[in-house]
C-alpha cells in the first residue's frame, strides 16, 4: 500500500475552483493530482496563481507544439486582427485561409491533389471525414479501433473505443461502426507474439495478426468490405496509450483499403504536425492515407482543425461523387486570425521543431529505456519523437496491472505518479489503462529533459521504495 496524498492546494487556487465548480460543467475530467490554478505560460513554463513554475510535459494535451504564447504566433495574430477578424469561410474568399490550405496539402502525406476543409475542433474533423466517406462512397459500414479516440461529438464517440463512460448512456450511436483490436503488441488480445504473428500475406503484403482478424474473419464472417466506406485509425493511438503499431500495419490497411474501394483515414490529431520528429506519424512508414485528420498544434491552442483529403473525395468539380455545396460547412472555420496563427506555427514547426522533437525525443527515449533498467514498475517504454508512453506494471514478468487501489486514498498508480511529479514542478498526464503520456512542446530543450527525468526517476524511486 503507497502512502499517498494528494498535493495541497493554496488558499488562492481554493477559492477560484470553488467559483469554477459553481458554474462549469460538471463532466470535466480535472484530477486531485493535477489542481492547477494557472496565471501565465511561456515556452514549457507555466505558472500558477501563487508564482509557482511547472516544467510542462503535457503542452495542453499536445496542442501548443510551439510553447506556450510564442512571441511569432502573437505577431502573426496581433497584425491579423487588426485587419479581419471574422467574415466566414465558408461563404467568402480571403487569403490568409488559401494559403494555409495550400500549406496543409503541400506537407500531409500523399503525393496527389487535395482539398482542405476548416473546422474548429479535432472532433469537427473527425465528423466531416466520416460525411465525406459515407457521401462519396454511398457505403454504410464503417471500420475502427479498440482503444482508439476520435472526440466527443456523436461521430467522434462512436469511433472511440477508448473508455466506456464516454458512450455510456448516450445510445443509439451511428450504426454500422465495426471495432477491431489495434495492435497493442505489449498486450495483445490474441496472446500472439509480433512478429510471429505475421501467417500470411494479403495480396502480396504482410499481414499482422490483428489485421488477418479483419481480412479473414470480419471481412468473411460479419460484413462484406465492399459496404465499408471507411476505416479510421490513428497512426500511433494517443489516449489509448501512446501505442506504436508494428511498421507493417499501415501498409496492410491500404492494401485493404485499394482492394475495396474503402477511404482510408488517418488521425493525426495528436500525433501530427511534427510531434513524433516527422510532419505526421504516417510518414515514418511512408503510407498515405485519403483523408488526414488535424487539430490540436495546428495553430498553437487557438482552436482549429483541418480535414485533408483526396480533391476527388472533397470536390464535385473533380468527381461527381463528391459531396456538393451545401451539405458541410462551418460558421467559424478558417477564421482569418486562427489561419494566421496556424500558418505561424507551421513555419516554425517546419524551421526549427521537427527536428527538435526527434533530437530530443530520441534522447529521453533513450535515458527512459536506461530508467526502465533500474525500475522494475516500468513494462514499457515506447514512442517517436516527443509522443512518449511509459507502461506502468505491477509485475514486469505477467504484465500485471497494478490494482485499480493502490493507495488508501483510493488512487492508481498513474494518479500516484502524476501527482507526485506535480508537486515536484513537472506536469504529465496519464493514458490508456496504466501508462503515462510525455508530449511536451516540441520547444523543450535537453535540460528541460533531464529535469523532468529526474523528477520522474525521484518518484518512481520513492513509489518503488514503499511497494517492496
Ligand atoms: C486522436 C484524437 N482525435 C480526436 C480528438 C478530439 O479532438 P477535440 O477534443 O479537439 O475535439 C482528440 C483529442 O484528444 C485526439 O487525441
Amino acid at each position: 500500500m503507497i502512502k499517498y496524498q494528494s498535493p495541497e492546494v493554496s488558499k488562492k487556487a481554493k477559492e477560484i475552483m470553488a467559483r469554477d465548480k459553481k458554474v462549469m460543467f460538471g463532466a470535466h475530467t480535472r484530477t486531485d493530482e493535477i489542481p492547477l490554478v494557472i496565471d501565465h505560460a511561456q515556452g514549457a513554463q507555466v505558472t500558477d496563481v501563487n508564482g509557482r513554475n511547472y516544467l510542462d510535459f503535457g503542452a495542453g494535451f499536445a496542442v501548443v507544439g510551439t510553447g506556450h504564447c510564442h512571441p511569432e504566433v502573437i505577431t502573426a495574430v496581433n497584425e491579423q486582427i487588426r485587419k479581419l477578424i471574422h467574415i466566414s469561410g465558408s461563404d467568402f474568399y480571403y487569403t490568409q485561409q488559401i494559403e494555409l490550405a495550400e500549406k496543409l496539402a503541400q506537407i500531409t502525406p500523399g503525393d496527389f491533389e487535395k482539398r482542405v476543409y476548416f473546422g474548429s475542433s479535432g472532433a469537427e474533423a473527425v465528423e466531416a471525414s466520416l460525411k465525406i466517406a459515407r457521401y462519396f462512397t454511398r457505403r454504410p459500414r464503417m471500420v475502427s479501433f479498440l482503444g482508439a479516440f476520435h472526440g466527443r461529438t456523436f461521430a467522434g464517440m462512436t469511433m472511440s473505443g477508448s473508455k466506456k463512460v464516454q458512450r455510456a448512456h448516450f445510445s443509439s450511436l451511428i450504426p454500422e461502426v465495426y471495432h477491431i483490436p489495434y495492435p497493442y503488441c505489449y498486450r495483445c488480445v490474441f496472446g500472439q507474439k509480433y512478429p510471429d504473428c505475421i501467417s500470411h500475406d494479403y495480396k502480396g503484403v504482410p499481414l499482422i495478426h490483428c489485421l488477418s482478424y479483419l481480412a479473414d474473419v470480419i471481412f468473411e464472417r460479419l460484413i462484406n468490405p465492399d459496404d465499408v466506406s471507411l476505416i479510421m485509425l490513428e497512426p500511433i493511438q494517443g489516449e489509448g496509450g501512446y501505442i506504436v503499431p508494428p511498421k507493417e500495419f499501415l501498409p496492410a490497411l491500404r492494401k485493404m483499403a485499394d482492394e475495396h474501394g474503402i477511404v482510408l483515414i488517418f488521425d493525426e490529431i495528436q500525433s501530427g504536425l511534427g510531434r513524433t520528429g516527422r510532419w505526421f506519424a504516417c510518414d515514418h512508414v511512408g503510407i498515405a492515407p485519403d483523408i488526414t485528420l488535424i487539430a490540436k498544434a495546428i495553430a498553437s491552442g487557438f482552436p482549429m482543425s483541418a480535414t485533408v483529403g483526396k480533391a476527388e473525395l472533397m470536390d464535385p468539380a473533380v468527381d461527381s461523387r463528391a459531396w456538393v455545396p451545401g451539405c458541410h460547412g462551418s460558421t467559424f472555420g478558417g477564421n482569418p486570425v486562427i489561419c494566421a496563427a496556424a500558418s505561424a506555427s507551421l513555419k516554425i514547426i517546419e524551421q526549427e521543431l521537427i527536428d527538435n522533437a526527434a533530437k530530443v525525443g530520441g534522447y529521453l527515449k533513450e535515458q527512459l529505456n536506461e530508467m526502465m533498467a533500474r525500475h522494475k514498475i516500468i513494462g514499457e517504454v515506447r514512442g517517436l519523437g516527443l509522443m512518449l508512453g511509459i507502461e506502468l506494471v505491477a509485475d514486469r514478468a505477467t504484465k500485471d496491472f497494478f490494482p485499480p487501489q493502490v493507495t488508501r486514498a483510493g488512487k492508481n498508480i498513474k494518479e500516484v505518479i502524476t501527482g507526485e511529479c506535480f508537486k515536484r514542478g513537472l506536469i504529465l498526464y496519464g493514458a490508456g489503462i496504466s501508462s503515462l503520456r510525455m508530449s511536451p512542446p516540441l520547444m523543450i530543450m535537453k535540460d528541460d529533459a533531464e529535469a523532468a527525468l529526474k523528477i520522474l526517476d525521484e518518484v518512481i524511486t520513492d513509489v518503488e521504495g514503499q511497494l517492496s
